[in-house]
């Protein structure tokens, strides 16, 4: 792991609950259901090996899959500005539920801001 990187101060164990919680609002959110798989299982499998290494932790995501080209793989899904919001709101609540503490839950929660307004692909009103 990188020295000094948020995986290292938080665990691989505070990851696999983030992610088990997120998934769980997501299964339930009326915005994204129509885009995901009713088993979110290797949805939520892939997902941990990419917020491991995301936040600096062993590059599990790249040994299984190659390079993530998120953008690209996220192409097929119609993603307007309210489903990125969405897909925050979840992240949100499951960072609470994790009981992750800042600085970590703040930093972890700006760069996955980030991404998430790379992803979208569609104005709200071609949806
Ligand atoms: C996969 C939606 C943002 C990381 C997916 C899938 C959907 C989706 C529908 C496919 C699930 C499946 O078929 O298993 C969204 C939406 C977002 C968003 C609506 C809102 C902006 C993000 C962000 C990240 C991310 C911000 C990373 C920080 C991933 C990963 C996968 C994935 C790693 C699995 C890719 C694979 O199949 O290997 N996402 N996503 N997503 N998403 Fe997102």
């Amino acid at each position: 792991d990188k020295p000094g990187s948020i995986y290292e101060a938080i665990g691989e164990d505070k990851i696999n609950v983030l992610v088990d919680c997120f998934y769980s609002h997501v299964s339930k959110h009326p915005d994204l259901i129509p885009i995901f798989p009713e088993d979110l299982t290797e949805t939520a499998r892939k997902q941990k090996q990419f917020l491991t290494q995301f936040f600096g932790g062993p590059p599990l995501y790249i040994q299984e899959h190659g390079h993530p080209m998120l953008r690209a793989r996220h192409l097929p899904f119609v993603i307007t500005p309210k489903r990125k919001d969405a897909w925050l709101s979840c992240m949100a609540k499951a960072l609470e539920e994790a009981d992750i503490q800042n600085p970590y839950r703040q930093a972890m929660f700006e760069r996955l801001m980030m991404t998430a307004n790379h992803m979208m692909n569609t104005p709200e009103d071609e949806k």
